[in-house]
């Protein structure tokens, strides 16, 4: 199905070429004018100076050609050369019809899908999760449904931090409260205990405890160095170790993540990606990519054209170790191996884009990645607390996700509350949608690369552009629609829209004909925040029809059919895009 902007350039078109003028001029966007118009096209400004005409003469030209058009209601010429349109409301509703009996609501799928790495998440194991971690897995989560939606064949894989100097931390730690565990007796040759030598809470405890130590002993320090070392050398008792420590973290992750309604296809790691290492820095070797600097071995990365001066990429540390950037290609080599991506979309804070570019050009520059796989980086700003520093919970820790999560739930149920008696267990398990909704949406409204204020109340408003306002207009519509059926209506497939009779009501016709250019346009900026907007904008003309029409109780049946028709493609519209951006409306708030 063609979106209506593609429509409407095609009406466009035979004017154009009419007049003599090419039809590659058309550009037609949503008016910034709502009040003068509904769209709005500038192709004569395009077109003036090629033809070297004053542009509101083209214009003028143009709208006399479109005359007959059954398209516009209305279509004019305005200084200093727009040509302004208002569609025949007839016309809007046949195609808002299509979109709503169309499965994909006239989104066209990709025409060649591709097969999509995503990686998102990124939590170090072991280690709290920090608020990187959280707005890593919102927008990718977000990003990963958009490419879904779109067609695309998506992989997700959380590449978890797994193999880094928090094991030899733990390890030490270890060792230092239970040194009678038989990892630690060097003449035990036995089967390794299946049970793990901690819970998820001690484990919780172990490695704050043993980062802290690390900062001020510095013989620990060389310890968990050692332990860390050894591990990754292949030492059996301490791999046997580093098991446990996954095992029980990886449970935890996983409710951590869910509990976002966040998913992911793969569950691999930096440690995955070890085995790629010793190939990798032999073929950068072979091809003469890698060469040897202080002791260390890396690659250059500068390229003509550059703005500013890039370091070069170290792959291997003077000591042997593997760094970050080595660890990121080898898993590139893997997922070529494993999967052909065509594109690769990594989401990680903004202040990591320096590595990824160096990843990036030594992935182009080797061939582990192919000359026209698409590598994307979408660096993200930092969520800061009212004060505008990076966001603390209120005892000035870092943040704990559960408390974090129970702060905007209290907030909700509070606003609940306000207005409403609800049984306790029931308005728990509302404000804790409802709250998920705050948190995601606070954070997706914004374009992902800007830092923005993390502010609970504000978020958990249910006025204004917050989640709660858009999970209201929808539960307003449930409601609705529920009393139509007590009152004896019944939704037929079968009814037709009505051309919209009013202001109001032509303004959720003209929202809804724009979900998808709105959605082509999310994917192709990988910009969950465009959702958003729209969303937001459709609830505000819901909710303004609404105020202004009595809806159930319209006393012509085809018009009051048609309504509810409009409500449940309202509704429909908005839990898709909801659902895009990873949380739910309850029946009830
Ligand atoms: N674990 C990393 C961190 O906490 C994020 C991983 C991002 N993904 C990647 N492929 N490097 O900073």
């Amino acid at each position: 199905m063609k979106t209506i902007l593609d429509l409407i350039v095609e009406e466009l078109k035979p004017a154009f070429t009419g007049c003599g003028y090419d039809e590659k001029y058309i550009r037609v966007t949503v008016s910034n004018r709502p009040d003068l118009c509904e769209y709005q096209c500038n192709g004569a400004m395009a077109a003036a100076k090629a033809y070297k005409k004053k542009p509101i003469d083209i214009a003028n030209e143009v709208v006399e050609k479109t005359a007959g058009s059954k398209m516009f209601s209305e279509i004019n010429a305005v200084m200093p050369g727009f040509i302004n349109i208002r569609l025949n409301p007839c016309y809007l509703a046949s195609y808002v019809q299509q979109v709503a009996e169309d499965e994909k609501l006239g989104l066209n799928a990709a025409k060649k899908p591709e097969t999509i790495i995503i990686d998102y998440g990124g939590a170090n194991v072991a280690k709290p999760l920090h608020v990187g971690h959280l707005r890593s897995a919102v927008i990718g989560e977000s990003i990963k449904r958009i490419s879904r939606y779109m067609g695309h064949h998506v992989i997700s894989d959380v590449h978890l931090g797994d193999w880094g100097l928090q094991m030899g931390l733990i390890i030490e730690e270890l060792h230092d409260r239970q040194p009678d565990l038989v990892y630690f007796d060097p003449d035990y040759t036995g089967e390794y205990p299946s049970e793990p030598p901690f819970t998820i809470s001690e484990l919780e405890d172990i490695y704050p405890a043993a980062s802290a130590k690390s900062k001020v002993d510095a013989a620990f320090r060389e310890r968990a160095q050692q332990a860390t070392f050894k591990l990754q050398s292949g030492y059996a008792p301490f791999h046997a170790i580093w098991k446990h420590i996954m095992n029980v973290s990886l449970k935890d992750l996983k409710k951590n993540y869910g509990n976002l309604n966040v998913s992911f296809d793969l569950w691999k790691g930096e440690s995955d990606a070890q085995p790629y290492i010793p190939g990798l820095i032999e073929d950068l070797q072979k091809k003469g990519l890698a060469y040897e600097s202080d002791g260390a071995l890396v690659v250059d990365i500068a390229q003509e054209g550059d703005a500013k001066e890039y370091p070069p990429c170290i792959v291997r540390k003077s000591d042997g170790a593997a760094l970050y950037a080595t660890s990121d290609l080898a898993t590139i080599i893997e997922r070529e191996q494993d999967f052909h991506p065509d594109r690769y979309i990594y989401v990680v804070d903004k202040r990591q884009e320096l590595h990824f570019i160096q990843v990036f050009r030594v992935a182009k520059k080797s061939g582990i990645a192919k000359a026209d796989t698409e590598l994307d980086f979408i660096g993200f700003g930092t969520m800061n607390g009212k004060d505008g520093k990076p966001f603390k919970t209120r005892d000035g820790g870092v943040l704990r996700l559960q408390a974090l999560r129970e702060q905007i739930n209290d907030e909700v149920y509070k606003k609940m509350m306000e207005n409403r008696d609800y049984g306790e267990e029931e308005a728990r398990e509302i404000s804790a949608k409802v709250g998920l909704a705050a948190l995601k949406y606070g954070d997706l409204s914004n374009q992902a690369s800007k830092d923005y204020i993390f502010d609970i109340e504000r978020f958990a408003s249910f006025e204004g552009n917050t989640g709660p306002y858009i999970l209201y207009t929808i539960v307003r519509i449930k409601s609705l629609l529920a009393k139509y059926k007590e009152q004896g209506g019944v939704l037929n497939e079968d009814t037709k829209l009505l051309a919209p009779a009013n202001e109001s009501e032509t303004g959720v016709y003209l929202t809804l004909s724009r979900f998808a250019d709105m959605m082509e346009t999310a994917y192709k900026e990988l910009a969950p925040h465009k959702i958003c907007q729209y969303i937001y904008e459709l609830s505000e003309s819901f909710n303004h029809f609404y105020h202004e029409t009595k809806i159930l109780l319209e006393e012509d049946e085809k018009r009051k059919a048609s309504y509810i028709k409009l409500l449940s493609l309202v509704q429909k519209v908005l839990e898709s895009c909801i659902d895009l951006l990873g949380f739910e409306a309850p029946d009830k708030m």
